[in-house]
């Protein structure tokens, strides 16, 4: 099975991505007021850890068999140097545990020259850094159980000419994976080009996206400057994000999941986020969403 494989399987529904370090929300007491069958308020949980061991077994058994997505953090796919073989190593690991289809990892890195750096560094925009993702994706889907999917970071300040949107369909077609695209994160690019919201999706092969991301952020206004802050759990998800989601769902055609990372959200707020995000998505698939607050993709494009 190759990783595009994975783009003819079903729709999995609307997830939660939780991050097992954090206190909330607590990942128990979202699998206990999960509700059972077509009443649960989230079809599956998105599993996220820098790749410690243990946890991961740990969800897997009170998940009783809900589906489980992994979300890895330390693979550095777009840092210029193959993939350390102790992270590879942690994620096969805990993707085995969790049973997971795929693996997420952003287009970015934590580490520089062996040292962790407490900074979030996403990819630089060129074609040589696209080249460095390729190879990486593929030496790291040679040997671990399931696929790693590449997903779009989130930008304050971009350094490259490429647009992320051009970047991530140059992976995706070159690594021959799917995609990971992350509607804020897309958002927080275009804020710093000013772009609209969706520009450059029509050139975008939707085809390869297998799952969609939202979570809450927070709209800086920094000296005249708008920066995208992401802040996942600890705020609302903006109407702007939930716009480009019912927009972009419907153009998915080999979509399997749509995730709202939750961290740092209370139970209850993370619950609430599930079931709006589920009853928008249900109804964008089914073709009925229309929000009027984005521009037309055309307008947008003549810019
Ligand atoms: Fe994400």
């Amino acid at each position: 099975m190759t990783a595009l494989d994975l783009l003819t399987g079903p729709f999995l529904g609307v997830g939660l991505g939780i991050d097992v370090h954090s206190e909330a929300p607590d990942w128990a007491s979202l699998l206990e007021r999960n509700g059972k069958g077509p009443k649960r308020t989230f079809d599956f949980l998105e599993v996220y850890t820098r790749g410690e061991a243990g946890l991961a077994k740990q969800v897997k058994l009170a998940a009783k068999g809900l589906p489980l997505i992994y979300h890895h953090e330390g693979l550095d796919p777009v840092y210029p140097r193959t993939p350390r073989p102790e992270a590879v190593e942690a994620a096969a690991t805990n993707m085995k545990a969790l049973d997971a289809p795929w693996c997420v990892e952003e287009l970015a890195y934590r580490r520089l020259d062996g040292r962790y750096l407490d900074f979030f560094m996403p990819a630089i925009l060129t074609e040589e850094s696209v080249r460095t993702a390729v190879s990486n994706f593929r030496a790291m889907n040679e040997t671990l159980p399931a696929p790693v999917i590449p997903e779009n970071p989130p930008y304050q300040l971009p350094v490259g000419d490429l647009h992320i949107l051009t970047y991530l369909a140059r992976v995706s077609e070159l690594a021959e994976v799917p995609v990971v695209l992350d509607l804020g994160h897309l958002y927080s690019f275009q804020l710093c080009r000013a772009l609209e919201p969706l520009a450059e999706i029509d050139r975008f092969p939707l085809d390869r996206v297998i799952e969609l991301h939202v979570a809450g952020s927070t709209i800086l206004n920094r000296d005249g400057i708008t920066l995208y802050e992401d802040i996942h759990g600890a705020g609302n998800i903006p109407d702007v994000v939930l716009d480009m989601l019912a927009q972009v769902a419907p153009r998915c055609p080999n979509l399997r999941a749509v995730t709202i990372e939750v961290e740092d959200a209370s139970t209850d707020t993370a619950l609430a986020q599930a079931s709006t995000v589920k009853k928008l998505v249900e109804k964008a698939r089914a073709g009925g969403v229309s929000t009027g607050r984005l521009r037309p993709a055309k307008a947008a494009r003549a810019k």
